[in-house]
């Protein structure tokens, strides 16, 4: 006899729970079968009733109905949340929900930011291979076979691309190699800037293996190492800030002549080395810092483009984007700029 009630209830429950056309209803069912006062407790409560013999049985019936009802409803809770009746108040008039938005990554902004200060001096936009050959790299710029200034480049080699003329397949490790490209390219006068990705056998909290650099190259008549110095100046103003300024000293390059390195004043201590407080400046070395190199173009150099190293002369710098960047926005750590970690990058 309770057989046959707990059947009808489980049976009653299930058609009910079909028809259901929202959640309230479903809520309400719930209450109604599997509730404190239920249908279910209702029965339950006759067990102490029974003949000892019967109580364990219709127990364990009754538990299965129940589980069997609840799975139900939970189901059809799922399936009514997926097509959305969900009944419950839904005001039309709040503002959307935003997807989060990009922006481009901070090396794309200052490439942006540097192309657009050389531009307005008339520099044209280049792009060179980053898979390159030997000869644009080192042996047209004036490095002489197997001299050992190829290792001050840490440069890595492609296994078994070898060119007759131009030498070994490398990736390349500085944006110089497009000097060549250019002037094999366009005659004087040039005015050229590439950028490029580098590649180089280095990593520590300022070198990656992978970097940017930028490449400045001016070919034409008269041209000499002040129109270099007021190039430098007008970047490091418009790039850095209006009191900046740039310097130059003699050093080493094979494919300069003279060769400098560049270093722009310091912020902090306005070039001095001490700061207004009489304390030495800890950020630069002695009012300055060290930014990359540049020079006037080798004859050689120009020659090897096909450029008349008596008619024309030309300068060249070539100076790490990430650098310039770190320097500008006080980073400690190039690792940052390649991890992707969106903390980092939506400060930019
Ligand atoms: N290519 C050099 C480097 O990566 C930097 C450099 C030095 C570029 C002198 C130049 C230059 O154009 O004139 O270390």
């Amino acid at each position: 006899m309770l057989k046959d009630q707990i059947n009808n209830l489980k049976n009653e429950a299930i058609g009910q729970i079909l028809e259901v056309k929202d959640i309230r209803e479903l809520k309400e069912i719930r209450a109604k079968f599997l509730g404190r006062s239920g249908k279910i407790n209702d029965l339950t409560r006759e067990i102490p009733k029974l003949p000892e013999g019967e109580r364990k049985e219709i127990g364990r019936l009754l538990n299965e109905a129940k589980k069997t009802i609840e799975e139900i409803i939970e189901e059809t809770e799922k399936k009514l949340v997926k097509t959305q009746k969900t009944g419950e108040f839904f005001d039309l008039t709040l503002p959307g929900i935003k997807p989060p938005e990009g922006h481009l990554h901070l090396i794309t902004q200052t490439i942006t930011e540097i192309t657009n200060i050389f531009s307005r001096l008339g520099f044209r936009m280049a792009r060179y291979p980053e898979v390159e050959w030997d000869y644009y790299a080192f042996g047209g710029l004036n490095f002489p076979e197997n001299h050992p200034a190829r290792d001050e480049w840490e440069t890595f080699f492609i296994a078994d691309l070898y060119h007759s003329k131009y030498g070994k397949g490398i990736l390349t490790p500085h944006t110089s190699s497009g000097q060549l490209r250019e002037m094999e390219k366009y005659k004087p006068p040039i005015r050229m800037l590439n950028i490029a990705k580098c590649y180089r056998r280095q990593s520590d909290i300022s070198h990656s293996p992978m970097f940017y650099q930028f490449e400045g190259l001016v070919v034409d008549e008269n041209i000499n190492i002040t129109h270099l110095k007021g190039t430098l100046d007008f970047f490091f103003k418009n790039f850095f800030g209006e009191e900046r300024e740039a310097r130059i000293r003699p050093y080493h390059f094979q494919f300069t002549e003279p060769s400098f390195e560049v270093d722009v004043s310091c912020s902090e201590c306005k070039g001095s080395g001490v700061l207004e407080s009489g304390e030495i400046c800890r950020v630069c070395k002695k009012g300055w810092l060290e930014i990359g190199g540049a020079g006037m173009v080798h004859p050689t150099v120009l020659k090897n483009g096909g450029i008349d190293p008596e008619k024309y002369t030309g300068f060249a710098f070539g100076w790490g984007i990430e650098r310039v960047l770190m320097m500008k926005y006080g980073l400690g750590d190039i690792r940052l700029l390649f991890e992707g970690d969106l903390r980092f990058l939506n400060q930019f």
